[in-house]
C-alpha cells in the first residue's frame, strides 16, 4: 500500500523515516507535501501516488484537502481530530468518502483504552466520560498555571484546537464530543503529557493514565506515530487494490 503524507513535520516527518525503512508493514512511500507545496496541486500529488493518505498537517489542512482526497477514492488517516468538532467538516468527509468509495479514521493517537470504552457506552450510551490533560503553560501556550480550562470536548477544540485532538478522538469513541468532559491543567513541572481518562459506566468504572513522552523535535507525542503506524498497517492487511490496478488510475 502507497501511503502519501500531507505534512512533514514531527509526524510527517518521523513517518517519511519510517516507511523509508521499511518500518510499516505492507506500506511504501507515496508522495511527501509539504507547507511549501502549490495547493492547487496538493491533492493530485497527494492522490497519484498514493492508496491512502496520512494529514499531519493542521486543521486547514483536513478542511482544505481531506474531501477531496476521499472523493478521489483514497483512504484517508485523520492526525488532525480536532478539526472534526467541526459537525459541516465531519458530513463533508462522510459525504465525499461515499462518493469515492473510499473511508477515513481517525487513529487513537496519543491516548487508549478506546475500545474498552466504546464497548462501553453501547451499555450505557449515557456514560460518565471525563479527560483530564496536563502539560506546560509553554505547551499548551497559556500563561497561567492550574486549571485553565474546563468544559466539553468541542469547547476545548475551540479553545485549544491544537491539543484538543485527543478530546475529540475521545468524543467520537464514546459518549460524543458535546458529553465528554476535557479539564486542561498548566503544570510547569509537567515532564511528560499526562491524560487521565475517566468513565463511570453501568458496567463498570474504568480509569486510564496516559504519560507521554514528546517527539524529540517537538510538542507532539511520539506514540501518535505509531498510533498512525498501526492504523496503516491494518489498512495494508485488509487488502486495498492497489492505485495502479484500478481502472482508470494514473499507473
Ligand atoms: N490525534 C492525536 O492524538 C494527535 C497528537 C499529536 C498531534 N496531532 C495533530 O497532528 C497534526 C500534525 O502534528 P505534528 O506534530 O506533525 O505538527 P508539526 O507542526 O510538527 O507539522 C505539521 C506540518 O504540516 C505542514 N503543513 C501545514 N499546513 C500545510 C498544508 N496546508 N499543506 C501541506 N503541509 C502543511 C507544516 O509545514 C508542518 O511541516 C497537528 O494538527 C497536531 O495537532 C494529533
Amino acid at each position: 500500500m502507497r501511503v502519501s503524507l500531507l505534512g512533514t513535520g514531527g509526524i510527517g516527518g518521523t513517518l517519511r523515516e519510517l516507511l523509508a525503512a521499511g518500518r510499516v508493514a505492507g506500506c511504501v512511500t507515496g508522495a511527501a507535501v509539504g507547507s511549501r507545496f502549490p495547493a492547487g496541486a496538493v491533492v493530485e500529488e497527494l492522490t497519484g501516488s498514493g492508496d491512502v493518505v496520512v494529514e499531519a498537517a493542521g486543521g486547514a489542512a483536513v478542511r482544505a484537502y481531506g474531501a477531496q482526497v476521499l472523493a478521489a477514492g483514497r483512504d484517508l488517516v485523520v492526525c488532525s481530530a480536532g478539526a472534526l468538532a467541526d459537525d459541516a467538516v465531519h458530513a463533508e468527509l462522510d459525504a465525499a468518502a461515499l462518493a469515492g468509495g473510499a473511508r477515513w479514521t481517525v487513529p487513537p493517537g496519543a491516548i487508549g483504552g478506546l475500545d474498552l470504552l466504546a464497548a462501553a457506552i453501547r451499555a450505557d450510551g449515557a456514560a460518565d466520560v471525563t479527560l483530564t490533560t496536563v502539560k506546560t503553560p509553554g505547551a499548551l501556550g497559556v500563561p497561567d498555571v492550574g486549571v485553565v480550562f474546563a468544559g466539553t470536548a468541542r469547547e476545548a477544540a475551540l479553545r485549544f484546537p491544537k491539543t484538543a485532538n485527543v478530546a475529540v478522538t475521545l468524543g467520537l469513541a464514546t459518549t460524543g464530543i458535546d458529553r465528554v468532559r476535557v479539564v486542561v491543567t498548566a503544570d510547569p513541572a509537567a515532564r511528560r503529557t499526562r491524560h487521565e481518562i475517566t468513565a463511570r459506566t453501568a458496567v463498570g468504572e474504568y480509569r486510564f493514565a496516559l504519560l507521554n513522552d514528546t517527539l524529540p523535535a517537538g510538542r507532539t507525542s511520539a506514540i501518535t506515530v505509531w498510533s498512525v503506524v498501526r492504523a496503516l498497517e491494518e489498512l495494508a492487511a485488509r487488502g486495498r487494490t492497489p492505485i495502479s490496478l484500478k481502472k482508470g488510475a494514473p499507473s
